[in-house]
């Protein structure tokens, strides 16, 4: 096929959307999204972090991907897996600890909006199960850049009690998703934190 054919093809996925968790920090490419998920994809989350989950889902098929079915899956995180980093000297992992009850603000960049759908929720990594839906919109990103409503990029959420499930690092995130429902595109963006009441003591999953 000549090359120029492949242009109108290429421009809408060069021009489409995108989002992101400004703050708290979020998940992103590190050694072990590499992994899992193959330099295919974390090449293309690396050049463009708003990118979304249909983009990424080819990108696993290519020979050579890298891809790891079993250790990346692009409908969580988009792929993107919890990261151990420093340690405290007191060997806690510098993952947030909010206790039940938190008021948490979060800040989120929607670089093109799409109209669509969208919710915040605490969701368990090992089972992609939502615990706790915390937010959602029935109508999300409708409007332009700079005129859409306050409160579609700045929020707050409550963290809710999670027993023991979220107790350790890299058991639960709080996800923001979002579905363009015109485009069919999905974004996501996940924070990593630690939750559990003062005074409730909890073991240790094993690996
Ligand atoms: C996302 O990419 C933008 C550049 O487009 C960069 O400024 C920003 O720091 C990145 N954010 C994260 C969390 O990687
Ligand atoms: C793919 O991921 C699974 C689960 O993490 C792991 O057990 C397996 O060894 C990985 N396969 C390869 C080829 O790396
Ligand atoms: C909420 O987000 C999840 C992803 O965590 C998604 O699968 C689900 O469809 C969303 N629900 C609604 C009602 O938007």
């Amino acid at each position: 096929m000549h090359a120029l054919s492949l242009l109108p093809l290429l421009l809408p996925a060069l021009i489409a959307s995108h989002g992101l968790i400004l703050s708290p920090a979020p998940r992103t490419v590190t050694d072990a999204s590499l992994d899992a998920c193959g330099r295919a994809i974390t090449t293309a989350i690396t050049k463009d972090n708003t990118s979304y989950v249909e983009q990424l889902t080819p990108l696993a098929a290519q020979p050579g991907s890298g891809y790891n079915a079993s250790a990346c899956n692009l409908a969580l995180c988009k792929g993107l897996q919890y990261a151990p980093t420093v340690t405290l000297a007191d060997g806690e992992p510098t993952v947030p600890l909010y206790t039940p009850g938190t008021v948490l603000p979060m800040k989120v960049w929607i670089r093109i909006p799409h109209a669509g759908i969208a919710n915040v929720s605490v969701v368990d990594t090992k089972t992609n199960e939502a615990i706790a839906v915390l937010k959602s919109w029935d109508v999300y990103a409708a409007g332009k850049v700079g005129s859409l409503p306050k409160d579609n990029e700045e929020f707050e959420v409550t963290v809710p009690d999670t027993a023991c499930r979220c107790a350790f690092e890299g058991q639960c995130v709080v996800q923001w998703w979002w579905f363009g429902t015109q485009v069919r595109q999905t974004y996501a963006s996940c924070v990593d934190f630690r939750s559990v009441a003062e005074g409730v003591r909890c073991e240790r999953p094993m690996e």
